[in-house]
């Protein structure tokens, strides 16, 4: 397939494909999405086949406008509706009862479907343009970290979707917040730069949910039984207190089996490291700007052929539980002391 590479001043063009049944990958605040018609079951399966994901991993349906909802969910809980007036548009996916109107292939089967309204510019005129709801995955090849460049969806879906809207890069480099407003106690299923602080300001009682609460039941949010995010490289992370010089003992133990090395640190550790692959996620006050560059860095350092990556851990606190929740999907070892653990 020839993919069309459009610009911003083409989302007229990028919305005609979609009402047509069309994939068109398109930028978002968080990361791209890989969109398709809501209304269009065929031109959903494409999303599947497109991203190579399997299919009862259910799609966020992505609106512009409150009137939106209506075709889409069955009922808008209070506080639903709080949190939608405080942080939409922007980062955050709302899990709500499904309407009859929704395709099954959009929610895996099951009665509940994710919506978002996304705050990018483009994505919202786009959205518009098209006239409908529009579902979309992260826009990586499954498995794959997501894209936070136009450079990184050409890579990965460049001749499998009909269109790619150029944006640049995306201004925070994470998925959204997804919060299930269907329980008695609404539970962040996945998090993100909106935290569970954030929310408990505007709704009391939000709890944060991991697999680890109980491992026998099935997971709350599909998406949480899967292996995200993983470098071709072995991510291994130095977890607890770390140092240049614990950095620089396990760089030796790996270097001395042959291996190529990388190092994606925060900038302060990298002042003392110099002739290897290196990506620097910034300073480590600007948790912000770490979650950002997670996804940037491993697909940098996995162009740049190194066989093992090694990254630190972080307080799992505010930004730093979406960090964490990241990195521990995407990390193969995880090394807890020093010298503590064999290599
Ligand atoms: O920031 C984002 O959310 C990006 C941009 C493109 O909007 N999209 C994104 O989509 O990250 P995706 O498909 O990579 O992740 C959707 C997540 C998955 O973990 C999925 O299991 C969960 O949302 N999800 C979707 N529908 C759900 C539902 N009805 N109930 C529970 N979890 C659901
Ligand atoms: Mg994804």
């Amino acid at each position: 397939m020839e993919t069309q590479i459009l610009q911003v001043t083409q989302i007229e063009k990028a919305a005609a494909i979609l009402r047509k049944g069309g994939l068109v990958v398109f930028p978002t605040e968080t990361v791209y999405g890989l969109g398709a018609s809501a209304w269009d079951e065929t031109a959903i399966k494409k999303i599947y086949q497109a991203k190579g994901r399997p299919s009862d991993n259910p799609l966020i349906v992505h609106i512009a406008d409150l009137e939106d909802l209506h075709d889409l969910v069955a009922e808008v809980p209070a506080l639903a509706r709080d949190l939608m007036a405080a942080f939409w548009p922007g980062p955050l996916t709302l899990v709500l009862k499904k309407s009859q109107k929704v395709s099954p292939l959009i929610t895996g089967g099951l009665d509940t479907v994710a919506v978002r309204m996304p705050s990018n510019p483009v994505a919202l005129a786009l959205i518009r343009s098209a006239g409908v709801p529009v579902v979309a995955p992260s826009a990586n090849l499954s498995g794959k970290p997501s894209p936070t460049t136009d450079a990184h969806v050409i890579d990965d879906l460049g001749g499998r979707v009909e269109a790619i809207l150029l944006g640049g890069r995306v201004t925070m480099g994470l998925e959204s917040t997804v919060v299930d407003c269907t329980r008695d106690i609404p539970t962040i299923l996945r998090p993100g730069f909106i935290t569970r602080e954030d929310l408990l300001a505007f709704v009391p009682g939000v709890r944060g949910v991991t697999r680890e609460v109980d491992p026998q039941a099935a997971p709350p949010s599909p998406g949480m039984k899967y292996r995200h995010y993983s470098p071709k490289a072995d991510l291994v992370m130095i977890s607890g207190r770390v140092s240049a010089g614990r950095v620089k003992t396990l760089l030796a133990a790996y270097q001395k089996e042959g291996k190529r090395v990388g190092l994606m640190m925060t900038s302060e550790i990298l002042e003392d490291f110099e002739g290897i692959p290196v990506c620097d996620l910034g300073p480590d006050k600007d948790l912000a700007g770490v979650a950002g560059g997670i996804f940037s860095c491993l697909r940098q350092l996995d162009a740049r052929g190194v066989g093992v990556i090694i990254t630190r851990s972080f307080p799992k606190e505010g930004i730093g539980v979406a960090i964490m929740n990241r990195l521990e999907k995407a990390t193969s070892l995880t090394i807890e002391e020093e010298g503590g653990k064999d290599l």
